[in-house]
């Protein structure tokens, strides 16, 4: 039964998605019409929104707009992917060319040494690949983490999420009826169709806690052929590591023979320059990148040491791909690398962040709600929580109904920030301007204050 409290908010909410539905009618007509041809009337599930998924026309600079014709300042960033803004004119420029001279050859081409070089330079690995989408990246990473070592184990962090791979799809978002006692966490298969012979090879860590490493280490001694870690977490909200963290992770599993692949396909250039890897100096045996990395144009790729990747160069691992460097993806990667991450443009997404940050935080305490902020450069979420998070087991503690609130004011303010409540967070891009995160700022007032009332 709900509390008065729950029952205020459930009031709210209603309320909400009752605006929001009647703001798009060629929105609800389209997922209408879609149901006859699409699965789930969307194209992935993760489209799937309450109270119904939002179609959109189009999108550019900051903004992006729905079928209806309503404009949003786009926060939801694609996931992650964004970071350009829509139709920045180096991406625009480099595609077009692109274009017109062959998108697909399956032979390498001369940008992709110019990609590969700056990322070396930024993430310090010598040496790279690339493929299309962050679970191919995150994919070659395990499987060259396994075959390099000889080794079948691999840990990840309990809530992370590395794309929807066999190996990788395990306790991502399990309930805690599943996930069993924080000291002794179960592999818990994250989607059906994954065989328990596949599950039961990923051993799950708390976030944060060598000591749940070391033990897993321990118990399975050389067997562990690495682990993957997203070295901020960033699919429960934004968890930073505690200092220290990710340099004592690395000693800690080399001292067993093991391997550190760093998930960077979400913090990536979004973060800064060079990633997490470059802001904590730790610099893992693997680094996976994608979303943000094309500019809007699908790529990922991958880093890694000299002894990994000569090993790939040596056949002993067939790092493979039809569209794998393909020309399109690797002009607009070398445009995003050097014509629009830019020194310039992270001191404007710095200014930006400082903003959201402050501008929230003052409403936060001006009504005094339980919440707090939490950035990372180019992202930044809101944690409705009194409490730290440290891991996972803090992150379920967090209450998701003031987040899909939150959402809802958003998205019928003019602010489009992802769904999925407390999961995920907001990307300015490098075209935002102060007037767009001022729209952010005065929607969370307008919520605080609907929440407050
Ligand atoms: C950290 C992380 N790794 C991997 C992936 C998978 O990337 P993709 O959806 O491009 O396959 C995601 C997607 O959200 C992610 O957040």
């Amino acid at each position: 039964m709900l509390t008065r409290a729950n029952s205020k908010l459930a009031d709210i909410i209603a309320e909400q998605e009752a605006i929001f539905v009647k703001r798009q009618p060629k929105s609800a007509a389209l997922a209408d019409r879609a149901k006859g041809v699409l699965a789930g009337g969307v194209t992935s599930s993760w489209q799937i929104t309450q109270p119904q998924p939002v179609w959109l026309s189009h999108g550019s600079g900051g903004k992006v707009y729905d079928a209806d014709g309503n404009e949003y300042v786009d926060l939801h960033g694609g996931y992650g992917a964004g970071l350009a803004g829509h139709a920045h004119p180096a991406i625009v420029r480099a595609v077009q060319a692109q274009v017109e001279r062959g998108t697909h050859f399956a032979q390498p081409t001369e940008n992709a040494i110019v990609v590969a070089g700056e990322l070396a330079r930024r993430w310090g690995l010598p040496r790279w690949r690339f493929a299309n989408s962050g679970t191919e990246a995150t994919m070659d990473a395990v499987h060259l983490m396994r075959s390099y070592t000889g080794r079948d184990l691999i840990i990840k962090v309990e809530g992370g999420y590395h794309g929807h791979h066999d190996s990788v799809q395990v306790s991502v978002m399990p309930d805690e009826a599943e996930a069993g006692p924080k000291e002794h966490p179960a592999s818990v298969p994250s989607s059906a169709g994954i065989p328990a012979a596949i599950t039961d090879l990923t051993l799950i860590a708390q976030f944060n806690d060598l000591a749940s490493v070391a033990r897993l280490l321990d118990e399975h001694p050389g067997q562990v052929a690495g682990m993957i870690v997203e070295p901020i977490m960033m699919n429960a909200g934004i968890i930073p590591p505690v200092p220290g963290y990710l340099g004592r992770l690395k000693e800690l599993l080399h001292d067993h023979g093991a391997l550190l692949t760093f998930d960077e396909v979400k913090t990536g250039l979004t973060v800064g320059p060079g990633g997490v890897t470059r802001q904590s100096g730790v610099i893992p045996d693997l680094v996976c990148l994608a979303k943000s990395l094309g500019g809007g144009v699908a790529v990922a790729a991958i880093g890694g040491t000299l002894p990994l990747m000569d090993y790939v160069a040596s056949g002993s691992y067939e790092m493979v791909g039809t569209f794998n460097g393909n020309p399109l993806a690797m002009a607009a990667a070398r445009a995003m690398l050097t014509e629009v991450v830019t020194d310039r443009a992270y001191r404007r997404i710095e200014g930006l962040r400082q903003r959201a940050a402050a501008g929230i935080s003052t409403v936060l305490k001006d009504f005094q709600m339980n919440g707090f902020v939490v950035t990372s450069g180019a992202k930044g979420c809101v944690v409705f929580s009194a409490a730290d998070v440290r891991d996972y087991r803090g992150f379920l503690a967090v209450d998701d109904s003031l987040s899909h609130a939150h959402w809802l004011f958003q998205h019928n303010g003019g602010v489009f920030l992802p769904p999925w409540g407390k999961i995920e967070q907001w990307l300015i891009s490098v075209q935002h301007e102060e007037p767009d995160i001022d729209r952010l700022v005065a929607n969370f007032r307008t919520f605080a204050a609907a929440i407050a009332s």
